[in-house]
């Protein structure tokens, strides 16, 4: 029995391996779409670098649906410091996908295909969280339908600011609209995503991997290793968003708690922090379940078989 999904991304490089992970043989995972949104790069470079993504995955099949050139209300910024020029640097990549996106924006997909599923939709968003925010808007029915909205963002600590981590910061209205909506939501914050470093010794045990859906990975994770080098002094890339889809596949890798969580949307100082109430301190509705540990190695050895996946 798979699992329905909608992926709402801006590949980015912790983007394309989260893509390649839900798309492997044994995930048991159904992809129903894969949108896109403005976040480490322009919205039109994140959709480009999704087709082609799709395509080294050979799911070419899976539609493709470009959203918010910009958050609901703050001016568009960009992680190009991380990601490259391209959103997707290191890998050579086709200037034009053999795939078209659809015509449609990605709000409508997320809410037509949440509406017309027969199983409740677990919605994915590893970027800032407009279209999320957007499909809520236009329609808030749709939680009935939503299985979870599962989000790699926010944390107890940022990335971007002190306190805020890019997705949550890019757009702190989104996200706060989300927050507040409803359905169940899975956090995999900074908290979990900084212990999950694909050094050397990871890259070199893909590498081990004998497809080219590996091969891919490995170029995307060299070259995410020597940008968080350069910014961050780390000695590997944090596989964030994998994390999002390392949970639907196998949860028992995460330790969750139940939480309140609030985004700050006000303040120039904490604009984009995420509020995780972890000690009970305040009465706000436990809104969220919240990633506070992992299993790293645990998550090497499910990666591995996931790319092996490939092989076939
Ligand atoms: O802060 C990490 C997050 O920001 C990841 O989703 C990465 O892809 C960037 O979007
Ligand atoms: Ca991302």
């Amino acid at each position: 029995m798979s699992e329905k999904i909608i992926m709402d991304c801006d590949p980015g490089h912790d983007d394309a391996i989260a893509m390649i992970l839900a798309g492997a043989r044994t995930s048991h995972l159904e992809i129903l779409a894969v949108t896109t949104v403005s976040g480490n790069q322009a919205v039109s470079k994140n959709t480009r670098n999704a087709l082609n993504v799709l395509d080294i995955m050979g799911k070419g099949e899976i539609p493709v649906s470009m959203g918010a050139s910009r958050p609901l209300i703050k001016e568009p910024s960009f992680a190009e410091e991380i990601h490259g020029v391209t959103g997707l640097d290191g890998p050579k990549l086709p200037e034009t996908p053999r795939h078209h996106a659809t015509p449609h924006h990605a709000a409508d997909v997320i809410i037509d295909a949440v509406k017309n599923s027969d199983e409740p939709v677990t919605i994915v968003a590893t970027g800032p969280l407009t279209n999320i925010a957007t499909a809520l808007i236009r329609d808030a029915k749709i939680v009935q339908n939503i299985k979870s909205i599962t989000i790699m963002g926010g944390g107890t600590f940022g990335n971007w600011t002190p306190t805020a981590e890019f997705n949550i910061w890019a757009d702190a209205e989104a996200a706060q609209r989300v927050f507040n909506c409803g359905a169940r939501i899975n956090v995999f914050g900074l908290d979990v995503t900084h212990q999950v470093l694909a050094t050397d010794d990871i890259i070199q045990r893909f590498a081990l991997i004998n497809n080219d859906v590996a091969g891919f990975v490995v170029e995307l994770l060299k070259f995410f290793k020597s940008t968080y080098k350069t910014y961050f002094d780390m000695d590997g890339g944090p596989i964030h968003d994998a994390c999002a889809i390392l949970y639907l596949i196998k949860p028992e890798l995460f330790k969750m708690q139940h939480t309140h969580i609030a985004i700050e949307h006000h303040s120039a100082l904490t604009y984009g922090t995420m509020s995780v109430d972890l000690n009970n301190v305040t009465d706000g509705e436990k809104n969220a379940y919240f990633a506070v540990d992992v299993n790293v190695e645990a998550i090497w050895q499910v990666m591995e078989q996931l790319l092996a996946d490939y092989n076939l």
